[in-house]
């Protein structure tokens, strides 16, 4: 049987087991630089860091807290965003006191975590850091400070584990580059 994805699978970037021992590294660094820290909060960016979230708070061993922060950019298609960044779900708690973890998908034009990281700046949190799955370094019109990267990819544009094709394939395990002539 053919699944659904395959139409628009041109190769598996990052297969399944990759992925994992790069976030078991990544919790075990976190947990590592965080040891001293009594109030840790990791921020998962909507939708697209939710399967990382979830995966990378396994393997973090210090006590901490997660919140949702929900953000569109207006006009984007599969190509960056326009700078034109929106929250559409705002966090449940105030976050002064908090040594803030955002944990992201991906950092392309870098617009998206330029908006998101004034507006949790402004709030003034003990600290703000910057966790991202993947790296389009490549792709950088916005200088972003990123203290933790997964992998650096190429640019192609990429999806599964979280990242979306049209909202949809968020679920596949691995992460897989767009077939174009799909499109
Ligand atoms: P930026 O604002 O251009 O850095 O775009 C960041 C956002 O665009 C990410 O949070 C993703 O939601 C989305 N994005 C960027 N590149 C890709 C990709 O290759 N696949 C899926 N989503 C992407
Ligand atoms: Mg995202």
């Amino acid at each position: 049987m053919t699944l659904a994805y395959e139409a628009y699978l041109q190769e598996i970037l990052i297969d399944e087991a990759t992925l994992k021992k790069r976030v078991i590294e990544l919790g075990q660094q976190v947990s590592e630089e965080y040891a001293d820290v009594s109030k840790l909060l990791l921020i998962c960016i909507l939708k697209g860091g939710v399967m990382f979230l979830t995966d990378l708070m396994r393997y973090i061993t210090v006590p901490h807290e997660i919140d949702f922060l929900a953000v569109s950019s207006y006009g984007r298609g599969i190509r960056a965003s326009s700078g034109n960044v929106r929250i559409d779900m705002d966090l449940s708690i105030q976050i002064q006191d908090y040594h803030v973890l955002i944990v992201e998908d991906i950092i392309d034009s870098g617009h998206t975590l330029r908006f998101v990281m004034d507006v949790l700046l402004a709030r003034k949190p003990a600290s703000l850091h910057l966790c991202t799955l993947l790296n389009k370094a490549s792709r950088r019109t916005v200088d972003i400070p990123v203290d933790y990267v997964g992998f650096e990819i190429e640019d192609k544009f990429v999806f599964g584990y979280g990242l979306d094709l049209d909202e949809k394939f968020r679920n596949l395990p691995f992460i897989g580059v767009v077939n174009a002539d799909a499109l």
